[in-house]
């Protein structure tokens, strides 16, 4: 793997967020699950590295993400940990992690901090997570939200569709974010919503507003790795921009090593261990 240098020197602070903010410098952020994605993206000078639950689609295979489990999450978020030098790493508490009551939300989110290493965390939703975040925020574990589309809630949400576009769910999802800023939220991820709601929380907001599919007046831009870099297969939403096609090049320089090992092409002298001339007389005779 090439040595990427890091970009700036030092471990992005939260306050650093909000400065880009105020600066209004755009925050960039990505999804990592493993060592080598984790310091590529810090290598890439990435702002935050999110260890997304999207990981139990784009990792282990699952049609949603709500089977992915703490440990597995713990297991991701240290992996990517090892690779991060420079970038914010917020890991995302999985389904059922913080649903039942604030106790399991703080042990969870502990868990993720100190066993994963994780310098944040992400909740999804508004209502009870509201008070989850204030337990955890208590607790010592800063926390980002996510509104708009929850994935966590895809079947209440009747699929993964875009939210918001009523002026009635739009409010909505405005108030949503304004609840999670009083309760101490370090940003907000706004996923799938239409432009003008994610600017109207943009402004209203002091804490920076990282969009997927909420356009370019938030503060930030998110993507998950496999999407962003063309390694996701099916239907991708309207709002990934692929700049690479990897699983292509994956495909294709597998495709090679199979015909050439089929053809006794793999492996050549280069690859093999030489023998010195009398050890090899010596061995062929006993
Ligand atoms: O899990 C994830 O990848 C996410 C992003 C889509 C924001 O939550």
């Amino acid at each position: 793997m090439p040595d990427l240098p890091p970009v700036d020197a030092g471990k992005r602070a939260l306050s650093a967020l909000g400065e880009l903010k105020r600066a209004r410098q755009p925050i960039t952020s990505v999804t990592a699950y493993d060592y080598p994605s984790g310091r590529l993206a810090d290598g890439a000078g990435i702002d935050i590295v999110l260890v997304g639950d999207s990981a139990a689609m784009t990792v282990l295979g699952y049609d949603s993400t709500l089977p992915i489990t703490m440990d597995e999450m713990v297991t991701l978020t240290r992996a990517v940990v090892r690779g991060v030098r420079r970038a914010l790493i917020v890991a995302d508490m999985p389904f059922g992690s913080f649903q039942v009551s604030d106790e399991t939300a703080v042990a969870n989110a502990i868990r993720l901090a100190r066993d994963g290493g994780a310098d944040a965390v992400k909740i999804e939703g508004a209502g009870p997570s509201l008070s989850r975040a204030r337990a955890i925020i208590d607790a010592g574990v800063p926390v980002m939200g996510h509104v708009g589309l929850t994935p966590q809630s895809v079947t209440q949400l009747g699929g993964y569709r875009a939210q918001g576009r009523t002026a009635e769910a739009a409010h909505r999802i405005v108030d949503e974010a304004v609840a999670l800023e009083a309760a101490g939220c370090f940003a907000v991820v706004l996923e799938a919503v239409p432009a003008p709601v994610a600017a109207r929380i943009t402004g209203a907001l002091h804490i920076p507003t990282i969009g997927i599919g909420a356009g370019a007046s938030c503060d930030g831009q998110v993507l998950v790795w496999h999407d962003l870099l063309g390694i996701s297969t099916g239907h991708l939403p309207r709002f990934v921009k692929q700049y690479a096609r990897i699983g292509e090049a994956i495909e294709a320089a597998l495709r090679a090593y199979v015909a050439d090992v089929r053809a006794g092409a793999f492996p050549a002298v280069e690859h093999t261990y030489p023998m010195a001339d009398d050890e090899r007389r010596r061995f062929e005779e006993t």
